[in-house]
C-alpha cells in the first residue's frame, strides 16, 4: 500500500500571514481512535433520575497539531450520551457556563412544552435550567442540541449537541448488541470547515445560508479520521446526522449488506437488509453490521445517485450538484483478530401500527418556501443575512406569533409541501409521527416506523400523521422547522401550541 501523507491545501493568502481556509486532502495517517462520548446513566434520587449537563468552552485537537476553540457539555466538544428509561421520572439540570445565551432541546422526546428546550427556554450566561419530565415513549435514539433563536446553527456547529438513548422493556428483552461503547456504538456525523490556525469556519457568504452550511472535513464523535476496532462479530451503530445541512448516504466501502433496525423514533417492524441508508440533517438510524469475515472496511458516505430526489432542481441543482456528488470516508473499521460471537438478529423487532388506521381529526397544510437569488433580498428585518427569505405558509419565524393551535387528544395529518427546488428535512417537536405518503406514494421500507424528521424533496408533498396528546399548554409553543440549521435560523420555522 502506498504511504499516504496529509497535504495542506493553502491559498495565496498564506503568503500574507493571514488566516486562510484549509482542506485536508487524502485521509491522514495515523488514524485516531474513535472517541466514544461518556455515558451518563443518571443517578436515582428520591425516585427521580438526575442528570447534570454543564455547557462550557473547550479546546479540541481535531486536526494534526492544531487546536480548535469549541463548545461542549461536560467536556471540550459535544456532550455525554444520556441514557433514559421509559416510564421513569427524569430531571436534567443544565448549567450554562458560557457567556452567551443557549437553550438545550431534547430532539425527538415527547414531553411538556415547558421542558422542551426550544427557543423559549433560554438559559442566559451562567444561568441554570432544569428539565423535568417522565420518559414517555419507546426505545429509540434521539439527541439534544442548542435551539437558541438565530444561533442554533452556530452553537451546534461549535459543539453543543449530544446523543440520547431511550430504553424500554422490549428493547432490553431483544437480543441485540447493547453494550455501550463495545458493540453498541454512537456515531455522531458532522462536517466542518477549518482555517489554517485550526479555528472553525462558519457562515462566510450567502451561499452558506441558501444551501445550508457544508463542510469539507468529517468528524465522527468529534474525531477526525477515526478508526474503530470491533471486538464482536456484530456491531450496532446508532448513526446521528448532527450536521448543519449535509445529507449522507451511509454505506460500507465494499458495499456489503447490513441491517437497519430503527429510524428516528424507534424500531422498524423487522430488520431491513440494505446496502446504504440516507440520513438528512437531524435524522437518526440504528444499523447492525457483520464483521465476521474479519476484513477491514470503511464506513463511507456515497455521492447521491443522479436521479436522487434529494438533488436540487433548476438553478439550485447546479449549485448543489457539487455537494451532492461528494463522497466521504467516515470511519475506518479494523476488526480485531478474534471476534466474540453474537446471536443472529431477531426476526421481529416491534409491532408498528399501520398509519392508515389512525382516526384523523383534521388536516393542516404547510408550504415551505425559499426566495431564490444569492444576492437578492438584502438585509432581513432582523438585520442579519438571509432575512426572511425562508418561510412556512408565507411567514418567517416570529417568537411572538403562535402559528398553529392544535387541540389536545387529536390526531392530525400534516401535509408538507415543498415549493422550493431544494430538499428540506422537516422536523416537528412534541412527538413522533408516521409518514402516510410522498406525492401519494407509500413511504420506503426504511421509514415505515416512527419519525420526527422527514425529508421533503423539492416540489414534493409529504403527508405525516401525528397524535397530539398528554401535554397541554396554551402559552408555551413547540416548534416545527427545517432542520437545515441555516434555514431554521433564517426563518423556516413556526410555532404551535397543544391546548
Ligand atoms: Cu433538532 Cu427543533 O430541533
Ligand atoms: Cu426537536
Ligand atoms: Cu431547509
Amino acid at each position: 500500500m502506498l504511504k499516504r501523507r496529509q497535504f495542506l491545501q493553502v491559498s495565496a493568502a498564506a503568503a500574507l500571514g493571514a488566516l486562510y481556509p484549509i482542506s485536508l486532502l487524502g485521509q491522514g495517517r495515523p488514524r485516531n481512535p474513535l472517541r466514544i462520548p461518556d455515558l451518563l446513566d443518571g443517578e436515582r434520587l428520591d425516585g427521580i433520575w438526575q442528570y447534570a449537563l454543564e455547557a462550557g468552552q473547550g479546546r479540541s485537537l481535531f486536526l494534526p497539531g492544531l487546536e480548535t476553540a469549541t463548545l461542549g457539555f461536560n467536556g471540550n466538544y459535544l456532550g455525554p450520551t444520556l441514557r433514559l428509561r421509559k416510564d421513569e421520572e427524569v430531571r436534567i439540570g443544565v448549567h450554562n457556563r458560557l457567556d452567551e445565551t443557549i437553550t438545550v432541546h431534547w430532539h425527538g422526546l415527547h414531553l411538556p412544552a415547558i421542558a422542551d428546550g426550544g427557543p423559549h427556554q433560554e438559559i442566559t450566561a451562567d444561568g441554570r435550567w432544569d428539565a423535568r419530565f417522565r420518559v414517555n415513549q419507546n426505545a429509540s435514539t434521539c439527541w439534544y442540541h442548542s435551539h437558541q433563536i438565530h444561533k442554533t446553527g452556530e452553537q451546534v456547529y461549535r459543539g453543543l449537541a449530544g446523543m440520547i438513548l431511550l430504553e424500554d422493556e422490549q428493547s432490553r428483552a431483544l437480543e441485540l448488541p447493547d453494550e455501550y461503547g463495545v458493540d453498541d456504538i454512537p456515531l455522531i456525523i458532522q462536517d466542518r470547515r477549518f482555517y489554517s490556525d485550526g479555528s472553525l469556519r462558519y457562515i462566510e457568504n450567502q451561499r452558506d445560508i441558501m444551501m445550508g452550511h457544508h463542510g469539507d472535513t468529517m468528524l465522527v464523535n468529534g474525531t477526525f479520521d477515526p478508526v474503530f476496532v470491533p471486538v464482536t462479530r456484530r456491531v450496532r451503530f446508532r448513526v446521528l446526522n448532527a450536521s448543519n445541512a449535509r445529507n449522507y448516504r451511509i454505506a460500507f466501502s465494499d458495499r456489503r449488506q447490513f441491517h437497519q433496525l430503527a429510524c428516528d423514533g424507534g424500531f422498524l417492524a423487522e430488520p431491513l437488509a440494505v446496502s446504504d441508508v440516507t440520513l438528512a440533517a437531524g435524522e437518526r438510524c440504528e444499523i447492525v453490521a457483520d464483521f465476521g469475515d474479519g476484513a477491514p472496511v470503511d464506513l463511507v458516505s456515497l455521492p447521491l445517485p443522479d436521479n436522487s430526489p434529494l438533488r436540487s432542481r433548476g438553478m439550485m441543482g447546479g449549485m448543489m450538484g457539487a455537494i451532492a456528488n461528494q463522497g466521504f470516508h467516515l470511519l475506518a473499521i479494523e476488526p480485531q483478530s478474534q471476534l466474540t460471537a453474537t446471536p443472529e438478529l431477531p426476526p421481529v423487532l416491534a409491532s408498528v401500527p399501520d398509519p392508515a388506521s389512525f382516526a384523523v381529526d383534521r388536516v393542516r397544510r404547510f408550504e415551505l418556501d425559499m426566495r431564490m437569488g444569492m444576492m437578492g433580498g438584502g438585509r432581513g428585518r432582523r438585520g442579519g443575512m438571509g432575512g426572511d427569505r425562508f418561510s412556512i405558509n408565507g411567514r418567517s419565524m416570529d417568537m411572538g406569533i403562535i402559528n398553529e393551535r392544535v387541540p389536545l387528544d387529536s390526531t392530525e395529518i400534516w401535509e408538507i409541501h415543498n415549493n422550493s427546488p431544494m430538499m428540506h428535512p422537516f422536523h416537528i417537536h412534541h412527538g413522533q409521527f408516521r409518514i402516510l405518503d410522498r406525492n401519494g406514494r407509500a413511504p420506503g421500507p426504511h421509514e415505515r416506523a416512527f419519525k420526527d424528521t422527514v425529508i421533503v424533496a423539492g416540489g414534493e408533498t409529504v403527508r405525516v400523521v401525528m397524535r397530539f396528546e398528554n401535554y397541554a399548554d396554551p402559552v408555551t409553543p413547540y416548534m416545527y422547522h427545517c432542520h437545515i440549521l441555516e434555514h431554521e435560523d433564517n426563518g423556516m420555522m413556526g410555532q404551535f401550541v397543544v391546548e
